[in-house]
Protein backbone atom coordinates (compact mmCIF):
# COMPACT_ATOMS: atom_id res chain seq x y z
CA UNK A 1 0.00 0.00 0.00
CA UNK A 2 1.97 3.08 -1.47
CA UNK A 3 1.18 7.03 0.01
CA UNK A 4 -2.04 7.63 -1.63
CA UNK A 5 -5.57 9.32 0.36
CA UNK A 6 -6.55 5.53 2.46
CA UNK A 7 -9.46 5.97 5.37
CA UNK A 8 -9.67 2.92 7.49
CA UNK A 9 -12.44 2.37 10.18
CA UNK A 10 -12.69 -0.30 12.94
CA UNK A 11 -15.41 -0.65 14.82
CA UNK A 12 -16.62 -2.83 17.59
CA UNK A 13 -17.55 -3.02 21.40
CA UNK A 14 -14.45 -3.17 24.20
CA UNK A 15 -11.53 -5.82 24.06
CA UNK A 16 -11.90 -6.46 20.58
CA UNK A 17 -8.67 -5.96 20.07
CA UNK A 18 -9.26 -2.18 18.22
CA UNK A 19 -7.04 0.32 19.76
CA UNK A 20 -3.81 -2.24 19.32
CA UNK A 21 -4.65 -2.99 16.06
CA UNK A 22 -5.39 0.26 14.79
CA UNK A 23 -2.77 1.27 16.02
CA UNK A 24 -0.26 -1.08 14.30
CA UNK A 25 -2.04 -1.16 11.11
CA UNK A 26 -1.66 2.54 11.27
CA UNK A 27 2.24 2.43 12.11
CA UNK A 28 2.49 -0.49 9.02
CA UNK A 29 0.63 1.69 6.92
CA UNK A 30 2.46 4.97 7.46
CA UNK A 31 -0.45 6.34 8.02
CA UNK A 32 -2.30 8.64 11.46
CA UNK A 33 -4.26 6.92 14.02
CA UNK A 34 -7.40 8.23 15.74
CA UNK A 35 -8.84 6.75 18.73
CA UNK A 36 -12.37 8.39 19.05
CA UNK A 37 -13.25 6.67 22.13
CA UNK A 38 -10.92 9.09 23.65
CA UNK A 39 -12.46 12.19 22.71
CA UNK A 40 -15.66 10.91 24.48
CA UNK A 41 -13.69 10.10 27.40
CA UNK A 42 -12.26 13.45 27.16
CA UNK A 43 -15.46 15.01 27.39
CA UNK A 44 -16.64 12.56 30.37
CA UNK A 45 -13.75 13.56 32.69
CA UNK A 46 -14.16 17.52 31.75
CA UNK A 47 -17.53 16.98 33.00
CA UNK A 48 -16.34 14.80 36.26
CA UNK A 49 -13.78 17.42 37.18
CA UNK A 50 -16.55 20.09 36.91
CA UNK A 51 -18.73 18.33 39.02
CA UNK A 52 -21.43 17.28 36.98
CA UNK A 53 -23.96 14.91 36.60
CA UNK A 54 -23.09 12.74 33.30
CA UNK A 55 -26.62 12.26 32.78
CA UNK A 56 -27.25 15.57 32.84
CA UNK A 57 -27.20 15.90 28.86
CA UNK A 58 -28.27 19.58 28.56
CA UNK A 59 -24.69 20.22 31.37
CA UNK A 60 -22.91 17.21 29.32
CA UNK A 61 -23.22 19.22 25.81
CA UNK A 62 -22.48 22.40 27.15
CA UNK A 63 -18.89 20.76 29.01
CA UNK A 64 -18.30 19.66 25.27
CA UNK A 65 -18.86 22.32 23.59
CA UNK A 66 -16.53 24.88 25.42
CA UNK A 67 -13.89 22.07 25.56
CA UNK A 68 -10.66 22.72 24.43
CA UNK A 69 -9.37 19.15 23.33
CA UNK A 70 -6.43 17.97 21.40
CA UNK A 71 -5.72 14.88 20.08
CA UNK A 72 -2.41 13.52 19.07
CA UNK A 73 -2.50 11.06 15.70
CA UNK A 74 0.78 9.73 15.83
CA UNK A 75 0.41 5.24 16.13
CA UNK A 76 3.54 5.89 18.06
CA UNK A 77 2.42 8.54 20.80
CA UNK A 78 -0.73 9.22 20.64
CA UNK A 79 -2.16 11.81 23.09
CA UNK A 80 -5.38 13.66 24.96
CA UNK A 81 -5.19 16.94 26.02
CA UNK A 82 -7.70 19.13 27.80
CA UNK A 83 -6.78 23.02 27.95
CA UNK A 84 -3.55 22.27 27.02
CA UNK A 85 -2.62 19.25 29.84
CA UNK A 86 -2.26 15.38 29.00
CA UNK A 87 -5.39 13.40 30.59
CA UNK A 88 -4.00 10.24 28.85
CA UNK A 89 -4.24 8.04 32.16
CA UNK A 90 -7.01 10.32 34.07
CA UNK A 91 -9.73 9.14 30.76
CA UNK A 92 -8.65 5.33 30.93
CA UNK A 93 -10.14 5.98 34.91
CA UNK A 94 -12.59 3.49 36.66
CA UNK A 95 -14.95 6.72 36.68
CA UNK A 96 -14.73 7.97 33.31
CA UNK A 97 -15.04 4.27 32.23
CA UNK A 98 -18.18 3.97 34.44
CA UNK A 99 -19.70 7.36 33.23
CA UNK A 100 -18.52 7.32 29.44
CA UNK A 101 -21.54 5.47 28.16
CA UNK A 102 -24.04 7.82 29.28
CA UNK A 103 -21.85 10.87 27.49
CA UNK A 104 -21.52 9.20 24.48
CA UNK A 105 -25.28 8.84 24.36
CA UNK A 106 -26.19 12.81 24.97
CA UNK A 107 -26.53 13.70 20.42
CA UNK A 108 -25.35 17.15 20.83
CA UNK A 109 -21.50 15.59 22.09
CA UNK A 110 -21.14 13.32 19.09
CA UNK A 111 -22.44 15.67 16.68
CA UNK A 112 -19.57 17.49 17.82
CA UNK A 113 -17.29 15.14 18.19
CA UNK A 114 -18.41 13.71 15.09
CA UNK A 115 -17.71 17.22 13.21
CA UNK A 116 -14.14 17.08 14.97
CA UNK A 117 -13.34 13.59 13.60
CA UNK A 118 -14.18 13.96 10.07
CA UNK A 119 -11.83 17.24 10.30
CA UNK A 120 -9.11 15.63 11.56
CA UNK A 121 -9.50 12.91 8.58
CA UNK A 122 -10.09 14.96 6.31
CA UNK A 123 -6.74 16.67 7.37
CA UNK A 124 -4.88 13.45 7.50
CA UNK A 125 -5.52 11.54 4.70
CA UNK A 126 -3.90 8.59 5.21
CA UNK A 127 -5.48 7.28 8.70
CA UNK A 128 -7.30 4.24 11.00
CA UNK A 129 -9.84 5.82 13.08
CA UNK A 130 -11.42 3.21 15.82
CA UNK A 131 -14.56 3.73 17.40
CA UNK A 132 -18.09 2.51 17.40
CA UNK A 133 -19.76 4.24 14.60
CA UNK A 134 -16.66 5.15 12.44
CA UNK A 135 -18.06 2.77 9.41
CA UNK A 136 -21.95 3.46 10.01
CA UNK A 137 -21.79 7.53 10.27
CA UNK A 138 -17.99 9.55 10.64
CA UNK A 139 -16.43 7.90 7.52
CA UNK A 140 -18.76 6.37 5.58
CA UNK A 141 -16.37 5.92 2.52
CA UNK A 142 -14.09 3.98 4.20
CA UNK A 143 -11.83 2.32 2.29
CA UNK A 144 -11.36 -0.76 4.10
CA UNK A 145 -14.41 -1.27 7.24
CA UNK A 146 -13.57 -3.75 9.68
CA UNK A 147 -15.39 -4.99 12.51
CA UNK A 148 -13.64 -6.71 15.40
CA UNK A 149 -15.39 -8.97 17.90
CA UNK A 150 -14.49 -11.49 20.26
CA UNK A 151 -15.99 -14.11 22.81
CA UNK A 152 -17.37 -11.87 25.86
CA UNK A 153 -14.86 -14.03 28.08
CA UNK A 154 -11.79 -12.97 25.85
CA UNK A 155 -12.55 -9.50 26.24
CA UNK A 156 -13.02 -9.65 29.77
CA UNK A 157 -10.20 -11.30 30.29
CA UNK A 158 -7.80 -8.91 28.08
CA UNK A 159 -9.33 -5.96 29.99
CA UNK A 160 -9.07 -7.38 33.26
CA UNK A 161 -5.01 -8.15 32.53
CA UNK A 162 -4.93 -4.32 30.71
CA UNK A 163 -6.64 -3.08 33.68
CA UNK A 164 -4.95 -5.16 36.71
CA UNK A 165 -8.57 -5.29 38.00
CA UNK A 166 -10.76 -8.37 38.96
CA UNK A 167 -12.41 -10.71 36.31
CA UNK A 168 -15.86 -11.11 36.96
CA UNK A 169 -16.14 -7.15 37.82
CA UNK A 170 -14.81 -6.32 34.28
CA UNK A 171 -17.13 -8.98 32.89
CA UNK A 172 -20.13 -7.32 34.62
CA UNK A 173 -18.43 -3.38 33.54
CA UNK A 174 -17.71 -4.54 29.69
CA UNK A 175 -21.40 -6.49 29.16
CA UNK A 176 -23.39 -2.93 30.72
CA UNK A 177 -21.13 -0.71 28.79
CA UNK A 178 -21.71 -2.80 25.71
CA UNK A 179 -25.78 -3.09 26.38
CA UNK A 180 -25.68 0.92 26.61
CA UNK A 181 -23.44 1.47 23.45
CA UNK A 182 -25.35 -1.28 21.54
CA UNK A 183 -29.00 0.35 22.58
CA UNK A 184 -28.47 3.72 22.66
CA UNK A 185 -31.00 6.04 19.98
CA UNK A 186 -27.93 8.57 18.40
CA UNK A 187 -25.70 6.23 16.51
CA UNK A 188 -25.23 2.52 18.39
CA UNK A 189 -22.59 0.62 17.77
CA UNK A 190 -23.30 -1.51 14.49
CA UNK A 191 -21.93 -3.06 11.81
CA UNK A 192 -21.59 -1.65 8.76
CA UNK A 193 -22.91 -3.38 6.07
CA UNK A 194 -20.08 -3.51 3.39
CA UNK A 195 -17.19 -4.13 7.24
CA UNK A 196 -15.46 -7.02 7.38
CA UNK A 197 -15.86 -9.20 10.50
CA UNK A 198 -12.91 -10.40 12.28
CA UNK A 199 -13.20 -12.60 15.29
CA UNK A 200 -9.61 -12.12 17.61
CA UNK A 201 -10.84 -14.47 20.23
CA UNK A 202 -8.19 -16.90 18.76
CA UNK A 203 -6.38 -14.73 16.17
CA UNK A 204 -3.18 -13.17 17.35
CA UNK A 205 -2.62 -9.31 16.77
CA UNK A 206 -0.13 -9.83 13.96
CA UNK A 207 -2.11 -12.33 12.29
CA UNK A 208 -5.70 -9.58 12.42
CA UNK A 209 -3.31 -6.95 11.48
CA UNK A 210 -1.47 -9.40 8.26
CA UNK A 211 -4.76 -9.82 7.12
CA UNK A 212 -6.24 -5.96 6.88
CA UNK A 213 -2.67 -5.20 5.27
CA UNK A 214 -3.84 -7.98 2.81
CA UNK A 215 -7.05 -7.31 2.00
CA UNK A 216 -6.35 -3.00 1.69
CA UNK A 217 -3.75 -4.61 -0.79
CA UNK A 218 -6.26 -6.59 -2.96
CA UNK A 219 -8.77 -4.19 -2.72
CA UNK A 220 -6.74 -1.02 -3.83
CA UNK A 221 -4.68 -3.04 -6.01
CA UNK A 222 -1.71 -0.79 -4.09
CA UNK A 223 -2.19 2.81 -4.34
O1 LIG B 1 -13.18 2.57 22.86
P1 LIG B 1 -13.34 3.13 24.25
O2 LIG B 1 -13.64 2.08 25.29
O3 LIG B 1 -12.24 4.03 24.69
O4 LIG B 1 -14.67 4.04 24.15
C1 LIG B 1 -15.19 4.70 25.27
C2 LIG B 1 -16.69 4.87 25.13
O5 LIG B 1 -16.98 5.85 24.15
C3 LIG B 1 -17.44 3.62 24.76
O6 LIG B 1 -18.12 3.11 25.89
C4 LIG B 1 -18.43 4.05 23.72
C5 LIG B 1 -18.07 5.46 23.35
N1 LIG B 1 -17.68 5.62 21.94
C6 LIG B 1 -18.68 5.94 21.04
O7 LIG B 1 -19.84 6.00 21.44
N2 LIG B 1 -18.37 6.19 19.75
C7 LIG B 1 -17.10 6.09 19.32
N3 LIG B 1 -16.83 6.34 18.03
C8 LIG B 1 -16.07 5.73 20.22
C9 LIG B 1 -16.40 5.49 21.53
Amino acid sequence: VGSGRCVVAVDGPSGSGKSTVSRRLAAALGAQYLDTGAMYRAVTWAALDSGIDPQDAEAVAKVAGELDLEIGTDPDDPFTRVGGSPVDREIRGPEVTGAVSAVAAVPWVRQLLVAQQRKIIGAAGRIVVEGRDIGTVVAPDADLKVYLTASADARARRRSAENAADLSATAADLDRRDRLDSTRAADPLQQAADAVVLDTTELGIDEVVTRLRAMLDRSRGGV
